[in-house]
């Protein structure tokens, strides 16, 4: 199996993010995780934003431990909630002098309905002052190749006249990519870029609300997909790369460029859904 997944490939940089600070959000576990030892190894002074503060507390100790580093710390960040989203960057806006990497990395797939705002927006929004202060700087949104599968249901964007977990899932990536486009136009020439990007397919909790059989079908792919290390590359790559810091507004996987669906580029439709996310927010984001 180990054969197979040396296929994949691993981005080498000896890079260094000294002096540099980094928000990870969802990062107690998977991919965000392993985004956190690696960019800690790096020098980079690390802020896991968790919704669960006994997890996070276990993860920092661990990325500590991977890491070697001290300059780590945990902020309670939940995205299904506006409050929380608010008291989280309040702190960090008061606490930080500085934002250099955003990595909008948290997620969940195909879980029981519920109803959120768009957390990452709303955080980012929050925090952009700082960033942009910050810069040169860099924002990462961690999407999918499931983002092929969705459409944007502008006139139901919260599925609540019919809700489907799979199209949900892609429909939100779907809009992390046209979020990231529409992001990268207004802060051009800000010396902030944005960045969009697949992980791969990674062997993490993401799968936890499969049903059994298709939890049964991951377990047979295994040897397919990526470890949480190999999915955490790309994410990496998009945060260090220098090549990358006069790119922006891209979509990016296997750490490189890659592309993505028509619906992906549609720049009526990102405004659209730019402009219905701050209605929804209540807001105010030209
Ligand atoms: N794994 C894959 O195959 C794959 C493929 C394509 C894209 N992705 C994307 O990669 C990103 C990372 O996923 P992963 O595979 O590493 O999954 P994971 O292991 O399940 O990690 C997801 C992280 O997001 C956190 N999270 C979920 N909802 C949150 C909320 N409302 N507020 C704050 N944090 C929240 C989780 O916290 P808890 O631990 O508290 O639940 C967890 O830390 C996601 O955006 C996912 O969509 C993954």
């Amino acid at each position: 199996m180990q054969a197979l997944r040396n296929k994949f490939r691993r981005w080498s940089s000896d890079a260094r993010l000294d002096g540099k600070t980094v928000i990870i959000t969802g990062a107690n576990t998977g991919i965000g995780k392993e985004t956190a030892i690696d960019l800690a190894k790096r020098g980079a002074r690390i802020i896991m934003a968790c919704r669960d503060t006994e997890r996070a507390e276990a993860a920092l100790k661990e990325v500590k431990e991977a890491s070697g580093s001290q300059n780590i710390v945990t902020g309670r960040l939940d995205l299904s909630d506006s409050k929380s989203i608010r008291v989280f960057a309040e702190s960090i806006t008061k606490e930080e002098r500085q934002v250099n990497i955003l990595i909008n990395n948290a997620g969940v797939m195909v879980c029981p309905y519920g109803k959120t705002a768009d957390g990452h927006f709303l955080l980012t929004y929050l925090l952009l002052d700082l960033i942009k202060q910050s810069a040169p700087a860099r924002i990462i949104n961690v999407s999918s190749m499931a983002h092929q599968w969705g459409t944007i249901k502008l006139e139901d964007i919260n599925s609540e006249k019919s809700y489907d977990k799979q199209k949900a899932y892609s429909q939100s990536k779907l809009a992390n990519i046209l979020f990231t486009r529409s992001l990268a136009k207004r802060l051009e020439g800000s010396g902030v870029t944005a960045y969009a990007l697949h992980p791969g397919v990674v062997q993490t909790d993401l799968w936890r609300h499969l049903t059994k059989p298709q939890q049964a079908a991951m377990w047979f792919a295994k040897p397919f997909t990526k470890t949480s290390v190999q999915g955490a590359q790309t994410s990496i790559y998009c945060a260090v790369e220098p090549e990358l810091s006069t790119e922006s507004g891209k979509y990016y996987s296997d750490c490189a460029p890659a592309k993505c669906s028509h619906a992906a580029m549609d720049d009526e439709v990102a405004q659209r859904l730019w402009e219905l996310t701050c209605k929804m927010l209540t807001i105010t984001w030209e």
